[in-house]
C-alpha cells in the first residue's frame, strides 16, 4: 500500500462489494419483522445475534431522534423507525444506504440516509439527536477519536451512546488458521491492522474484503470517558462465525450518557 492509500474509500468499495457477496450485515429486514416493530414488538442488535437489551434505549422510543452510525444495511434503521423513532442512518458505503432506502420505501417509512465518514458528522447540527447506535463498524475506521467526539456533539444532554465493537484479542491470531483450521495460533502484534500485512497476504486472507483496525480498550472505552460521556452498561457476546467463539467473547458493546 502507497502513503497516498486512502482507507474510507477502499472501504467504501469494499462495503458496496459486500452487498453484491450478501454479506449477512447488507441484508435487509422482511416486512414481517418490520409488521412485528409497528405493533411494539422490536428487537436490534449492536453485537452479534444479542438483541440489545430494552432498558439501554430511552423509555419512549416514539418521536425519539435516533442516528445509526455506520449502521446500514437496512436493518436496524427500518426496525427503529417502525418502532416510532425519527431515524437517520450515515453509513460510508452507497450500497448499503440503498438498503435502507429500499426497505423505508416498501414499508412506507420515513428514513433519512446520509453518505459520511462515521468520524465526520458536520452534517448533524450540535444536540440534535437522543441516541447514537453505532454497531459493529469502527473495526472499519483508522481512529476513533473523532467518532467520540463527534457523537457527543451531535447528542443532547442526557443522550444515549451505543457502540457494539471487537474485542481487540481477536487480532492476535493467525488469521488463515483460525478460518481454516479453527486453530487459534497468537502471530500478531496489537494494535493490528490488515494494512499490517503484506499485500499478498492480505489478499489472500481478507480478499477484496474492508480493511480493519484492532483498536486498543483505551481507545475504545477511555476514549469515551475522554469525550466526557459516563458508562452505564457493558455486555460481551461470541462471535457466532468464529473459531474463537469456544473460548471468549469476541464482541463487547457499551452504553454511555452524555452527562
Ligand atoms: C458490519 S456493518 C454494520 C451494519 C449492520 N447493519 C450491522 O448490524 O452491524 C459495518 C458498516 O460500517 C460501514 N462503515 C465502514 N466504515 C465506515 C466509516 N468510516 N464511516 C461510516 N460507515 C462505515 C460499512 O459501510 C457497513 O455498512
Amino acid at each position: 500500500m502507497t502513503h497516498s492509500f486512502d482507507p474510507v474509500a477502499y472501504n467504501r468499495d469494499a462495503w458496496d462489494r459486500e452487498v453484491e457477496n450478501s454479506n449477512e450485515w447488507t441484508k435487509p429486514v422482511g416486512p414481517e419483522v418490520i409488521a412485528r416493530a409497528r405493533a411494539g414488538d422490536w428487537s436490534v442488535v449492536l453485537i452479534g445475534y444479542e438483541p440489545v437489551p430494552r432498558d439501554w434505549f430511552p423509555a419512549e422510543l416514539a418521536g425519539a431522534d435516533v442516528l445509526c452510525l455506520a449502521s446500514g444495511g437496512g436493518q436496524q434503521g427500518p426496525v427503529l423507525s417502525a418502532a416510532g423513532a425519527a431515524v437517520t442512518v450515515l453509513d460510508n458505503s452507497p450500497r448499503q444506504l440503498d438498503r435502507d432506502r429500499e426497505v423505508a420505501a416498501r414499508e412506507g417509512l420515513s428514513i433519512h440516509t446520509v453518505l459520511g465518514d462515521m468520524r465526520d458528522l458536520s452534517a448533524f447540527p450540535d444536540a440534535g439527536f437522543d441516541v447514537v447506535f453505532n454497531p459493529v463498524s469502527n473495526v472499519f475506521s483508522p481512529d476513533l477519536a473523532p467518532v467520540w467526539r463527534e457523537s457527543f456533539r451531535v447528542l443532547r444532554p442526557g443522550g444515549i451512546l451505543m457502540v457494539g465493537f471487537m474485542n481487540p484479542d481477536v487480532f492476535l491470531f493467525d488469521i488463515p488458521a483460525l478460518e481454516e483450521r479453527e486453530e487459534l495460533i497468537v502471530r500478531h502484534r496489537l494494535p493490528f491492522s490488515s494494512l499490517d500485512l503484506p499485500d499478498a497476504e492480505r489478499q489472500s486472507t481478507y480478499g477484496t474484503g474492508p480493511i480493519e483496525y484492532s483498536h486498543s480498550l483505551t481507545s475504545q472505552l477511555g476514549g469515551q470517558l475522554a469525550a466526557g460521556f459516563t458508562l452505564t452498561h457493558f455486555a460481551e457476546a461470541p462471535h457466532h462465525a468464529d473459531a474463537t467463539a469456544q473460548y471468549m467473547p469476541s464482541y463487547f458493546a457499551t452504553r454511555a450518557t452524555k452527562p
